[in-house]
């Protein structure tokens, strides 16, 4: 009996250990769990993340010895965005549902923020998504495409000086969230001397700024002996290259140059092969493990802490998640009265505030309408003095004009009397003066 079986009846000291004088069958549980996984088929993602044109679409497909989709991007994005691709793969009767996460524009911005934060925003949207699934009623998270990224490739550029700040920084804020392996990219192009100055002096940097890269796990004995070896080894430097050149008589993966050939799966040459080995021979399932465990588990406490759940009362005595329920609805339902309340109470204000204005309103409509009124009053006594002045005006004219009339009546009969005896006159004389002629 070694120490992790003590451990583990210390930990099980409720059960008895028992015999059995023959053959079960329960020892082909391990095979019927490879069955079982082997027809449900694997799901792995990776998200590379590196300045435009620093070799990870190069490396993806050297690492999974095919051509993957693959589009150039420019300097010139404003933004980084996350672009998934989702292949497909088999071997030897296993599938596997890979999917590619890359960076586009990565590094090109002068605002540091707007580099790292769209890739912390795409990990949290995968987990939320995840969470949004469990949290359901009817849960299918047996045919779920689970898209959290299980490691992330950080590729740092050969520059065999130092890491940038914008790669620190963005590390920093992946470490919780995501299994960070980073890479020395094209590693064809620095000298080893520099090479190994270069590993150690990133290594320094990340424990120096609190960076949790992730480390091969040394607690299964099966491979903690290669993972701790290994884990001495990082960052890798890596070559990536789907050239083939004629090396003997094989023909290899290789990036040739004037002066010779660089070999991407020699380990005199880069560490590709170290990469490959750890990340999908050694390490995917542990990977895979990781970010359900650690990652996701840390993000769904923060998430249900967030919305006001938690494990324990603040005298640290446990409380189920339908206690809390409870409180928050009644915390809920009390602050959704007093919010009533105050807003009843606003509303009573300001239909006073309101009522008010009007009486004030309506005070100086009658102020303007009695003012208004006895001006009218006056207009219109002016205006009745004035009817009165003409009227007598009128009254007095017509006298005047009836006594001018009778003046010219009278002045006219007398002329027509006078004018009669003058033509009897006149006829008078003519009569005379006709007897006169006759005679
Ligand atoms: P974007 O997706 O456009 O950001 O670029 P990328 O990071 O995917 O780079 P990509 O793999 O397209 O490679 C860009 C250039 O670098 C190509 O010309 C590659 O041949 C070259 N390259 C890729 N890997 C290596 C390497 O390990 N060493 C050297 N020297 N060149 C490399
Ligand atoms: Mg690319």
């Amino acid at each position: 009996m070694d120490a992790s079986d003590i451990a583990r009846q210390m930990k099980d000291k409720n059960a008895r250990p028992l015999s059995l004088s023959g053959h079960v069958g329960f020892d082909s549980l391990p095979d019927q769990l490879v069955n079982k996984s082997t027809n449900q088929g694997f799901c792995f993602n990776i998200l590379c993340v590196g300045e435009t044109g620093i070799g990870k679409s190069t490396l993806m497909d050297t690492l999974f010895n095919t051509s993957f989709e693959n589009f150039e991007s420019s300097h010139f994005e404003p933004k980084v965005k996350l672009r998934a691709q989702t292949y497909e793969l088999n071997e030897s009767n296993v599938r596997l549902k890979l999917t590619i996460v890359n960076t586009v524009g990565f590094g090109d911005q002068m605002n540091k923020q707007q580099s790292y934060q769209p890739v912390v925003d795409y990990i949290d949207a995968q987990f939320e998504s995840y969470l949004q699934e469990e949290l359901k009623i009817k849960r299918s998270l047996y045919n779920y495409h689970d898209s959290r990224i299980h490691v992330c490739l950080y590729f740092i550029s050969p520059t065999g000086h130092s890491l940038k700040s914008l790669d620190l920084v963005t590390m920093k804020k992946l470490d919780s969230k995501v299994n960070i392996i980073p890479v020395i990219a094209k590693a064809d192009t620095i000298s080893k001397s520099e090479l190994h100055k270069f590993k150690i002096k990133i290594m320094s940097e990340l424990v120096s700024n609190g960076v949790q890269i992730y480390q091969f796990p040394i607690d299964d004995e099966s491979v903690a002996k290669i993972n701790s070896t290994m884990n001495g080894h990082l960052p890798f430097a890596v070559v990536g290259s789907t050239e083939e050149v004629k090396i003997g008589n094989k023909m290899v993966k290789a990036r040739q140059y004037p002066w010779g050939v660089v070999q991407v799966e020699n380990e005199n040459h880069c560490d590709f092969v170290k990469l490959r080995e750890m990340l999908i021979c050694v390490n995917m399932e542990d990977l895979r493990e990781q970010t359900h465990t650690r990652h996701y588990e840390l993000y769904r406490r923060c998430k249900l802490e967030e919305m006001g759940f938690k494990d324990t009362d603040p005298e640290n005595k446990p409380v189920s998640l339908q206690e809390t329920y409870e409180i928050k609805r009644q915390e809920f339902l009390l602050e959704l009265q007093r919010r009533e309340d105050e807003m009843r109470q606003t509303f009573v204000q300001r239909v006073k505030e309101k009522e008010a204005e009007l009486k004030e309103a309506e005070r100086e409509l009658q102020n303007k309408f009695e003012q208004l009124k006895r001006l009218h009053q006056e207009e219109r006594m002016k205006l009745d003095e004035k009817k009165k002045l003409l009227e007598d005006e009128i009254n007095a004219f017509n006298k005047r004009k009836s006594a001018a009339e009778l003046l010219q009546a009278q002045a006219f009969s007398s002329s027509s009397s006078m004018n009669i005896k003058r033509d009897k006159d006149r006829k008078n004389d003519t009569a005379c003066s006709m007897e006169y002629s006759m005679k």
